[in-house]
């Protein structure tokens, strides 16, 4: 049986370092079969129901061809459909869907309402992301920089932008598997005290800076992701004025490793968070990246359910 087996992805912060290892090894094999085209489905007859409260390509995507190719079954519910906290509260959902369903995959605004399903259910549930963890996503970047860099331990990552879900989430995964991280924010937009709080118990926590070139500089990883989060629209006025200085461009990445490549999680704004030469250039892996959020909840739903 799995060591992961009947256990929630709500932050990584769950899992041991060994655990994140091996979610990535599962995920090299599994990237390896599906791209030797040799079935493989460990989960035939299991199901998985996505509950989405926000938009998603990449997450909804993935999850649902992940399932399908390894023998089970994913159904997506619309926010018009549970409509979480209004027709029906987290914790019916909950345990509604346990008896139908063998883990539950859930995208929302607050941490608290996936918590207080997670505490319901007696199946796995996964954080699809919510307004401050995207694990996920991180489990994806870290395949990312593994097979780029053959390794993620002690590679040197530097985040610019804001200290959201998605700079939260590559924190808690940067701790557990050895990378050094850098994150550069505007002042009054860095990572919540919390997480680094976390990361630190896990293992190395980020490093805070305002300064973009002093994070980048000698970065082998430069990853950005927007400015303003879904559920932040009201705010991307102002918030397009107060990043403007943390643009990933080129000046930037001359600034980087000379291998260095870069990252975003998607989806992008070319000439807000990232210059259109930078994301649609040599050095950008994001589709490689994006790609990989298909692999990694592979291995872990394996791993979860198996
Ligand atoms: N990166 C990511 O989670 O993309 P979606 O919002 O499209 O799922
Ligand atoms: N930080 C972004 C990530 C989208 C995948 C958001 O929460 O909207």
């Amino acid at each position: 049986p799995s060591p992961l087996a009947g256990r929630d992805c709500l932050t990584l912060a769950e899992f041991s370092p060994q655990e994140v290892r091996l979610i990535l090894d599962e995920a090299v094999k599994i990237k390896g079969l599906q791209k030797a085209r040799i079935p493989y489905r460990p989960l035939r007859g299991r199901t998985l129901a996505m509950v989405f409260q926000k938009p998603s390509n990449r997450t909804r995507v993935s999850f649902e061809v992940g399932m399908y190719q390894l023998g089970g079954h994913a159904l997506s519910l619309s926010p018009q459909e549970i409509q979480m906290g209004k027709r029906e509260s987290p914790s019916d959902t909950g345990k509604v869907l346990t008896r139908y369903i063998d883990a539950i995959m859930v995208r929302t605004f607050d941490h608290a309402e996936l918590e207080e399903l997670a505490a319901a259910a007696e199946v796995p549930v996964i954080n699809g992301l919510t307004d401050t963890h995207h694990p996920c996503q991180a489990l994806a970047d870290l395949l990312t920089v593994r097979e780029q860099f053959g390794r993620v331990e002690g590679t040197k990552i530097a985040y610019v932008g804001d200290g959201n879900n998605v700079a939260h989430s590559l924190a808690i995964g940067c701790a557990l598997t050895g990378a050094r991280l850098s994150i550069a924010h505007p002042e009054g937009h860095g990572p919540d005290g919390k997480v680094v709080r976390l990361s630190a118990e896990l293992g190395e926590p980020p490093k805070l800076t305002q300064d973009p070139e002093e994070a980048v500089a000698g970065a082998q990883v430069v990853y950005t992701d927007v400015w303003a989060s879904m559920g932040q629209e009201a705010e991307a006025e102002e918030r397009r004025k107060r990043f403007a200085p943390y643009q990933v461009d080129e000046r930037l990445m001359s600034l980087a490793a000379d291998d260095a490549i870069f990252l975003h999680c998607l989806p992008a704004h070319r000439g807000e968070e990232v210059a259109a030469s930078v994301i649609d250039g040599p050095r950008s892996r994001v589709f490689d990246q994006a790609e990989n959020r298909l692999h990694a909840q592979k291995a872990l739903l394996y791993l979860l359910l198996g």
